[in-house]
């Protein structure tokens, strides 16, 4: 048994999204009972490669590869259900058991609809470079409408198909106006929409569940959970590069809300880096090289996106951010992944410190305004040459790369106790 998974745990991002979230909590569900997403939606994209075999979920959580593992999606994630069943439909193709007794759906959980995805891309459109680059899943409407309140759909509403009838009526005819007046887009059927979310209803009832009990009761029954986060802390709606950010609380403060469960429930906090730092959409980024260091690393590491395939913007490790986002999520073990891509560089970079306003800053600060001032500090360690992705013990790895994850532990303030060095399943060292 996995110690990390004791008392629970919440497997998070310590940057901007894609640190390999996916492939650590597919490790740690060997030995997990439950595991759970708690937001965001198919805005997610979360890979897994198993015997060389590579997987990537955007809406379901990643414990699907684990035959005994019980999957929740909480009230706190979007749900799209064309994503939903199209992915479901993909796996069962490959031969990933899917059904009611492995997968659960909250009723409180939001819709995607349509006009969602209207109004993201054409608000991204009409921006052009002053967008925020966002993923055009319809994330921040469906979010903004969960606010709303009355401009909302949830998956109970999927039950009921009568009132889904009324609601889906008045709601997209009045969205149409607007979108019309803003965007001059084109009006959506309401009575189409109204008919492919009554059968996504009748399709999705048998996996509708209270996830907030089912997660409560399997904590009183000492049940290991596992919480999945997407996203990561610094695109958090709060606390991340606001507005650069996505529209869900997805640091690891968002997981009592997202799932309906006390925050006792979760004892262990593993956030999640990679070696370096990757950012995709708009928003500062103070380590960023564009430059050859920058198409090494992408190259290197497939740093194309997982759910957009948008090449991700890429550059040095930034322990200023990372030592933020590790405080803010009260993080107790580090997994670091994608070591490996690091092999052959002659010397590495780690920010230690902004220059401001010609002033050292030590301290993130999620603000723009400053972030777009901040000139990154360095210190520079040596580099190391071969492969490395064989290695499956700290010692062995070259001198050099275990240097570089000391000093990584200690800048950041937690200690690493997984190094990832491949993306399978098994390019996995715990320390
Ligand atoms: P997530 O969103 O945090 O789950 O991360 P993604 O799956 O979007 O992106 C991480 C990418 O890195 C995926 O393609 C993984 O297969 C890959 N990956 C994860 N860990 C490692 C690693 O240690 N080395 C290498 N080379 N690739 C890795
Ligand atoms: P995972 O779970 C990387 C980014 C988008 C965009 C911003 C807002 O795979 O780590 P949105 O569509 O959410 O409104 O876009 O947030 N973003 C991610 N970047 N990984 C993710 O998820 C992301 N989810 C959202 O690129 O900049
Ligand atoms: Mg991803």
């Amino acid at each position: 048994m996995n110690y990390l998974l004791e008392g629970n745990a919440a497997v998070v991002g310590l940057q901007w999204g894609d640190e390999g979230k996916g492939k650590i909590v597919d490790y740690l569900a060997e030995n997990a009972e439950v595991v759970a997403r708690y937001c965001g939606g198919a805005n997610a994209g979360h890979s897994v490669r198993i015997n060389g075999v590579k997987y990537a979920t955007h809406l379901l959580p990643v414990g699907i590869f684990r035959p005994n593992v019980v999957n929740c999606i909480g009230n706190g994630v979007v749900l799209d259900p064309a994503v939903l069943f199209h992915e479901i439909d993909e796996f069962l193709k490959l031969g990933v058991p899917i059904s009611p007794a492995n997968l659960k759906v909250s009723y409180k959980a939001h819709l995607v609809m349509p006009h969602h995805m209207q109004e993201d891309a054409a608000r991204e459109n009409k921006a052009g470079a002053g967008g925020i680059g966002t993923t055009k899943r319809g994330i921040g409407p469906t979010y903004a409408d969960k606010m709303q309140r009355t401009t909302a759909i949830r998956v109970a509403d999927l039950l009921h198909e009568d009132k889904l009838k009324s609601r889906v009526e008045r709601i997209v005819v009045d969205r149409n106006k607007q979108l019309a007046a803003m965007y001059d887009s084109p009006p959506i059927d309401w009575k189409a929409t109204y008919g492919l979310y009554r059968d996504y209803g009748r399709r999705i009832a048998p996996f509708v569940d209270d996830v907030g009990q089912i997660l409560i009761d399997a904590a009183r029954e000492r049940k290991r959970i596992l919480f999945e986060g997407a996203h990561a802390a610094l695109l958090d709606v709060d606390h991340g590069t606001y507005p650069y950010v996505t529209s869900s609380s997805c640091s690891a403060l968002g997981i009592f809300s997202g799932c309906g469960v006390p925050p006792a429930i979760v004892r262990n906090y593993i956030g999640i880096m990679k070696a370096y730092s990757t950012r995709v959409g708009g928003g500062p980024f103070p380590t960023e090289q564009d430059n050859d260091t920058g198409n090494y690393i992408r190259e290197r590491g497939n740093e194309y996106g997982t759910t957009t395939r948008r090449p991700r913007r890429c550059g040095w490790f930034d322990a200023v951010a990372v030592k933020y986002s590790v405080a803010l999520q009260g993080i107790t073990a580090i997994a670091i992944t994608l070591l490996d891509v690091l092999s052959g560089l002659d010397h590495l970079q780690i920010c230690t410190g902004y220059r401001v306003n010609g002033q050292r800053v030590d301290l993130f600060r999620a603000d723009m305004d400053v972030l777009e001032d901040a000139q990154p500090i360095y210190e520079t360690l040596p580099g190391w040459r071969g492969n490395i992705t064989t290695c499956r013990r700290f010692e062995e790895l070259p001198r050099e790369a275990q240097q570089y994850v000391k000093r990584l532990e200690t800048l950041v303030g937690a200690p690493i106790k997984i190094v990832s060095v491949g993306p399978d399943r098994s390019a996995t060292i715990m320390r």
